[in-house]
């Protein structure tokens, strides 16, 4: 067991509080979904702070330190099977904006490193240090002998694969050096981290961030390549994954065995019953299930979180991440022999283990425990349907008589249905079947060419270069938030990827104001529209967005004359539709806090879009909304409306926010200054968007739909202001109609209503007797018309047949068996075609000519082969369908004919 002292705990405070000790802010992870569009998730400490490093914002301190949460699922196939692959991890760094440099951190991280833990060091020995420097970094080198006791002979230069860092795409990056620990010669060769890197654990990254880099997509492209200039100010970027240090400071094999994961493994082993072999896992069989285990933690852990910041599992981007870890562990369950329910216990196990440091888990344990389970349930159910078609798509292969399963149906199997491949292998061989690998990985290379190109698509949303050449040709524009209209300068033309001098009457280009009033599409919120008019042309605003981070573009086509860069212009906003956007975003606000309120804390904004009058607005909640609650909700949002609290707005520091107690959406940006939407003492977020200013202005609230948009998701849609009131009017009105037709008042129209009902359905089955008898009290009539036969024996039968129009079932029967019940001895056809032109026969048979072996499915094949369908049933009743009505009366011959034959022969 672990000490107090080497508790992953202590590792972390003794990382904060010494870079607290040397002037550095400590600042709180932000959330896993970065506000960074290039990236889907945060895969390192340095992420939130790109705009400091890049010069594009200002860092509330010049020295900052944080413990990031992290995820990164590159490696995600070597969990469980190295000593330290992670998918999340938390991340120490300390972060330096044009503040300190080379010769300061190189000798704190020795420092802290070699100092004993219970002077606040992680009391590493410094004989089993190792470092590696960018192989052109001298300077570096330099320090790390001249400054620290670091011999040479444990010093090593490497190339860019491992010493220049960035995030791979575009952003600040920079030479590195990296610390490494020696676990000792039980775990690998002599020879430093080039040797053996299971041996020698690398443990810190220092990057000395200079440069910034564009998107050139190989990690190991530095220079002159992707590098397109240098930093404001040469800056600091630190990570010590945590859970290596705490394997190394706990002397545990792996990374798994840590004080932060060791307790999900242990969950995991109770409750598969498993023996965790650890140490002593010599056989292949053992570390295959030492890794079931550990991945089913390792993956718990990392679900909880992105659970916790606001992913739900779906079939791209984050959703997707979340999906494949959450089925990781049900397969890995599976692999174990497991196959009962495990989420709720490894959820729990993870809150319980973690909750202290990170509280969202323990606030949003609910939303973390549903999450995960339903997504067990729904996958366990395609394993099972899955299953199902393997088996059939093996049938099919063996009748044919091939020997390898379709690679194509395999790849479906996977790609549609969830379907792991390992398993459809395993099954082929267990039937005697092969699968082509080589062709499936062909789909899945096509399969993963057309993920890549989805998520360039998505990146290059983010940061198009034409955004950056505006940005950096005119600046950024400045959101005249509290005014309507307001005079500015055109700074730019846009038309595709060209910047233009001037444009004419007609053309539909997006232009670039030096400040102006309209808002940008964003928070929910839809972009303004307006008219921006110059001394000679008027351009009309269809929409307006924010390409990047203080950029606002406005959409729309030039009404008349001319517009040049430069001119003066007057730009003015759409009032009418930006008060009609403000009361619905006043109003989210205010349905949010209520949803809480009412369903529980985990009913968190999980999405919006704010039209004029109108708007929707998505968060997680497990069953649908009942109408009691919908009512209550919609009748607490317009009790505050008539409450009518100020809408008060304010900025702040992002820590007194949340201090304050301030609801901050998932993924919200990551900055210092956040607005501050405050509504009364009902509700406090963070907020961008535009507010009414006193609550009343709203008007009026009505909720017109409430469904789901995907497990475990809600949607509810609603009306503001007037479109709010037209929308009650209407439905008053409809109401009104059918009271009248009902003539009854109002209140009534229910009662009513229900006792119509009621009325209608005795009356219906009234119809359906009296249909009936009225069939019945054709009976003797029929039987007169029928045709006699003589069977073999001498005995006499009759053979009745009739056509009914678009008759039920059950009344052909009655009127069969009636048939036969009346005659001694005889066959009854009955047949009939439904409203959309198929044919129904039904045939009868009397008992004596069943036992003479007259069948009545056999009677009725004939005319079913007719109608193009078949017959069924065995004995005295059976019945027959198919789609040719048309030529039903042929289908009854046939059939009386065959009645004939086969009574001919009967009994002989
Ligand atoms: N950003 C650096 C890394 O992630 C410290 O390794």
């Amino acid at each position: 067991m672990t000490s107090s002292s080497t508790s992953s705990e202590a590792v972390r405070s003794n990382f904060l509080e010494f870079f607290r000790a040397h002037d550095h802010r400590v600042l709180p992870s932000a959330s896993l979904i970065p506000s960074d569009p290039t990236l889907l998730l945060n895969v390192a400490g340095m992420v939130p702070f790109k705009p400091y490093f890049l010069g594009e914002a200002k860092p509330p301190h010049t020295r900052l330190t944080t413990t990031q949460k992290c995820i990164r699922t590159n490696d995600i196939e070597n969990v469980g099977r190295t000593t330290r692959h992670l998918t999340f991890f938390e991340m120490l760094g300390n972060f330096s904006f044009g503040d300190y440099f080379k010769r300061e951190v190189i000798p704190w991280a020795w420092e802290l490193s070699t100092k004993p833990l219970e002077e606040g060091g992680w009391g590493f020995e410094p004989e089993r240090i190792w470092v590696s420097v960018f192989k052109e970094d001298d300077e570096a080198a330099e320090i790390w002998l001249n400054s620290t006791d670091l011999p040479k002979e444990r010093l090593v230069r490497m190339g860019p694969a491992d010493n220049f860092w960035s995030t791979g795409g575009a952003g600040p990056c920079g030479p590195c050096t990296e610390l490494y620990y020696d676990r000792g010669p039980d775990h690998g060769a002599e020879g430093g981290p080039e040797v053996d890197e299971n041996r020698y654990i690398e443990f810190w990254n220092l990057v000395f961030m200079q440069y910034e880099r564009s998107d050139g997509g190989d990690p190991e492209l530095y220079g002159t390549d992707v590098i397109v200039g240098n930093l404001p100010a040469p800056s600091v970027d630190t990570g010590a994954g945590l859970e290596r240090v705490a394997m190394l400071k706990q002397d545990v094999a792996n990374v798994y065995e840590t004080d932060l994961l060791r307790p999900m493994l242990d969950t995991a082993i109770d409750l598969t019953a498993c023996r965790y072999h650890g140490a002593e896992e010599e056989s292949q069989e053992g570390y295959e299930i030492d890794v079931a285990l550990r991945v089913i933690a390792e993956h718990s852990r990392a679900s909880a979180f992105l659970i916790s910041d606001g992913v739900l599992p779906s079939n791209e981007g984050r959703g997707y991440v979340l999906r494949r870890l959450l089925r990781r562990i049900v397969r890995s369950a599976r692999h174990l022999g497991f196959d009962g329910q495990m989420m709720t216990p490894m959820m729990a196990s993870v809150i319980d283990t973690l909750g202290t440091p990170w509280p969202d888990l323990k606030k949003q344990a609910e939303l973390i425990t549903r999450v995960a389970q339903a997504e067990e349930d729904t996958f366990s159910r395609t394993l099972q349907s899955g299953l199902t078609m393997l088996n059939t798509e093996i049938e099919r292969t063996k009748a044919s008589g091939e020997t390898a399963l379709n690679a194509e149906s395999a790849f479906t199997l996977h790609d549609t249905y969830g379907f792991p491949v390992d398993l459809t292998v395993e099954i082929a061989e267990e039937a005697g079947l092969t699968l082509d690998r080589d062709a499936f990985a062909e789909h899945m290379e096509a399969q993963r060419a057309r993920a890549r190109a989805a998520t360039k698509d998505q990146r290059i949303a983010g940061t198009t270069d034409i955004a950056k050449r505006v940005a950096s040709t005119s600046g950024f524009n400045e959101f005249l938030r509290d005014v309507t209209e307001a005079d500015s300068q055109l700074s730019a033309i846009i038309a595709g990827d060209d910047l233009l001098g001037e444009v004419e009457e007609g053309a539909e280009v997006t232009i670039v104001l030096a400040s102006t009033p309209f808002y940008a599409m964003g928070g929910g919120q839809l972009g303004d529209h307006g008219v921006i008019t110059t001394p000679n042309g008027r351009f009309r605003v269809t929409d307006t967005t924010s390409p990047a981070d203080g950029l606002i573009w406005h959409h729309g086509v030039v009404e008349a004359g001319t517009l040049r860069v430069r001119d003066d212009v007057h730009a003015a906003i759409d009032t009418k539709r930006r008060s009609s956007i403000s009361r619905g975003h006043t109003a989210t606000h205010i349905l949010h806090a209520t949803i809480k309120q009412v369903l529980g804390d985990h009913a968190t904004q999980a999405g919006s879009a704010i039209d004029q009058g109108r708007f929707r607005f998505d968060f997680p909640h497990f069953s649908s909304v009942d109408r009691e609650q919908l009512t209550a909700i919609q009748a607490m949002v317009n009790e505050r409306i008539i409450a009518n609290d100020t809408v008060e707005t304010d900025i702040m520091s992002q820590e007194e926010a949340r201090k304050a107690g301030a609801t901050a959406l998932f993924g919200e940006k990551y900055g210092d200054q956040v607005r501050v939407v405050r509504i009364g003492d009902y509700s406090f977020e963070l907020c961008g968007g535009t507010h009414v200013h006193s609550v009343s202005e709203i008007g009026l609230f009505t909720i017109l739909s409430e469904g789901s948009i995907a497990n475990n998701v809600r949607r509810i849609e609603a009306l503001t202001g007037t479109d709010a009131f037209s929308q009650l009017s209407t439905e008053a009105l409809i109401a009104d109609q059918v009271a009248k037709q009902l003539k009854v008042p109002l209140a009534q129209a229910p009662e009513r209503i229900a006792e119509m009902l009621q009325r209608l359905a005795a009356l219906e089955k009234q119809m359906a007797a009296l249909r009936q008898s009225s069939v019945l009290s054709r009976i003797d009539q029929l039987i007169a018309n029928g045709v006699s036969v003589t069977l073999a024996n001498g005995e006499g039968a009759t053979i009745v047949q009739t056509v009914l129009e678009a008759a039920d079932h059950e009344t052909m029967r009655s009127l069969a068996t009636g048939v036969i019940s009346k005659l001694s001895s005889g066959v009854a056809i009955v047949g009939t075609m439904s409203e959309d032109g198929k044919a129904m026969l039904l045939a009868a048979v009397s008992d004596d000519l069943v036992d003479a072996g007259v069948h009545a499915a056999e009677v009725l094949r004939p005319g079913a082969q007719i109608v193009g369908g078949g017959a069924g049933g065995r004995g005295p009743v059976a019945q027959a369908g198919g789609k040719n009505g048309a030529k039903l009366d042929e289908a009854i011959s046939a059939a009386v004919n065959e009645a004939q034959h086969r009574l001919a022969n009967a009994g002989a």
